[in-house]
């Protein structure tokens, strides 16, 4: 803890901004609405509440107890952990340092995401979206994606944002901006469900997510349920963890955690109150993919009154979304060198230079490298560097995370000191949580993982 006391956010409305800011994504967004779509709405809507509530949320209360026992980053709270807890054979850094890893391979490919994003924002603002024929915006995906020229060009913009966010202090930086961003973000969201609403066909959307008389479930729409889950409040990879680390002692965690599910929640459903009305109003047909944010969005706007607008404030939106994930991404990284003496500034903007090297990997995978399967030999013949890295981030280096956090808190650290750190009154609730740590979120990611391993999706 070199260079004076362990940061700390001012209160706990801060903790539950800055944790939301993490959580609400890319994910969120373009995540949620391309595997909602594709999996059929109302079914896979349950199976994703029923995993928040099961095993993304009690995963994500395990991170900030082992942050609040720890108090440093996620290698050096797992030490301080394991030493209090009389220890193990295994030296328990290497999650952490598994997370510092996670963390920057998540930057490498979220960052093109997000920049293409911003692209897409900066030319709907400059040029308007006027001309944006369907295959307009399909040759402005491609042309996006041709070269890597734009992808590195704004792929930098972004982390070069992140760096500077992230190299001031942990107040300054990380909280001001979910100070900020956050409520804008929702300002900006029920601006734009307004919008759908006026534009597009509500009734449809809504029944779409919410009709319980059409509930298509399957093995394979739990298994992106949990995967969507997890993913979604950012758990597996230390990042809550390291928030919980910077969080006051008065807080009350499970309370907290609980406002984050909600907001995340919220901006996961209200995204879908924007994108599912316009689809609907337009082309129910659309062939659900991830284009759907990319492509068929901006196809559709074109047609609508305000459409230029309404294209600028939502790739505000997602960019927003995104910057509150990167810089609470790139602060596990640095949080570490920061631990081992560096200075905020020069560990920020080592890791982020590190992810932009990374990234070129995720670049490349749409042009230079569009054909280069780099795993055919073991059997991923079609997956680019882009995939494997975003696909082994969520198969398997999150699962294996979340369950070693699992069973660190639920089976390794004493009951009393978990007891203790998360502070919740009652003991039914305490019970049914430590239950769902202890049982239900290992059973859970053992499946994630074990179903990936086996080939499914
Ligand atoms: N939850 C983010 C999203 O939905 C992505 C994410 C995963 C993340 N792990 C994280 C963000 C850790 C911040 C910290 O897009």
């Amino acid at each position: 803890m070199s260079g004076g006391a362990f940061p700390q956010f001012t209160s706990r409305l801060a903790f539950i901004l800055v944790a939301a800011g993490a959580a609400v994504g890319l994910g969120n967004v373009w995540g949620f609405t391309y595997v909602a779509h594709k999996n059929g709405g109302a079914g896979f809507m349950l199976a994703y509440l029923a995993a928040l509530l099961l095993i993304a949320l009690p995963a994500f209360l395990s991170e900030l107890v082992i942050g609040r026992i720890g108090r440093a980053s996620p290698p050096r709270a797992l030490h301080n952990v394991q030493q209090a807890s009389g220890g193990s054979a295994l030296d328990w850094r290497i999650y952490g340092w598994g997370g510092v890893g996670a963390a920057l391979l998540i930057l490498s490919f979220y960052m093109v995401i997000a920049g293409e994003a911003m692209a897409y924002g900066w030319t709907a603002l400059t040029g308007g979206i006027k001309g944006w024929t369907p295959d307009a915006v399909k040759s402005l995906d491609q042309a996006y994606k041709a070269t890597p020229v734009p992808g590195l060009f704004w792929g930098g913009l972004f982390i070069g944002v992140t760096i500077v966010i992230c190299a001031l202090d942990v107040r300054r930086g990380l909280e001001r901006t979910g100070k900020i961003l956050m409520p804008v973000l929702f300002a900006m969201l029920f601006l734009m469900v307004f919008y759908a609403a006026q534009t597009g066909d509500m009734v449809a959307a809504l029944a779409f997510l919410f009709d319980p008389s059409d509930l298509k479930l399957s093995s394979g729409i739990m298994m992106e349920a949990m995967g969507q889950a997890f993913f979604t409040m950012s758990v597996g990879m230390g990042g809550i963890m390291l928030l919980g680390a910077y969080m006051g002692e008065e807080v009350n965690m499970a309370q907290a955690a609980i406002w984050v599910l909600i907001m995340d929640l919220a901006v996961a459903v209200l995204a879908g109150l924007i994108i599912f009305p316009i689809v609907y109003a337009v082309d129910a047909a659309v062939t659900p993919g991830p284009g759907l944010v990319f492509i068929t969005l901006p196809t559709l706007f074109v047609d609508l009154p305000f459409g230029g607008l309404a294209a600028v404030v939502f790739f505000l939106l997602l960019s927003f979304a995104a910057i509150t994930s990167s810089i609470a991404l790139l602060a596990v990284p640095v949080a570490w060198l920061e631990d081992r003496g560096w200075s905020r500034l020069r560990a920020s903007m080592v890791m982020g230079l590190l992810a932009y090297g990374l990234s070129v990997g995720s670049v490349f995978s749409f042009n230079v490298w569009k054909d280069f399967y780099p795993l055919a030999a073991f059997g991923f013949t079609s997956e680019t560097v882009f995939e494997l890295i975003r696909e082994g981030v969520n198969n398997i280096i999150l699962p294996i995370g979340g369950l070693a956090f699992a069973v660190i808190v639920g089976w390794k650290l004493p009951r009393g000191q978990v007891r203790t750190a998360i502070d919740v009154r009652s003991d039914t609730v305490f019970g049914l949580w430590y239950f769902a740590v202890r049982f239900i979120v290992p059973l859970a990611v053992s499946a994630i993982f074990v179903n990936a391993l086996v080939g499914g999706d």
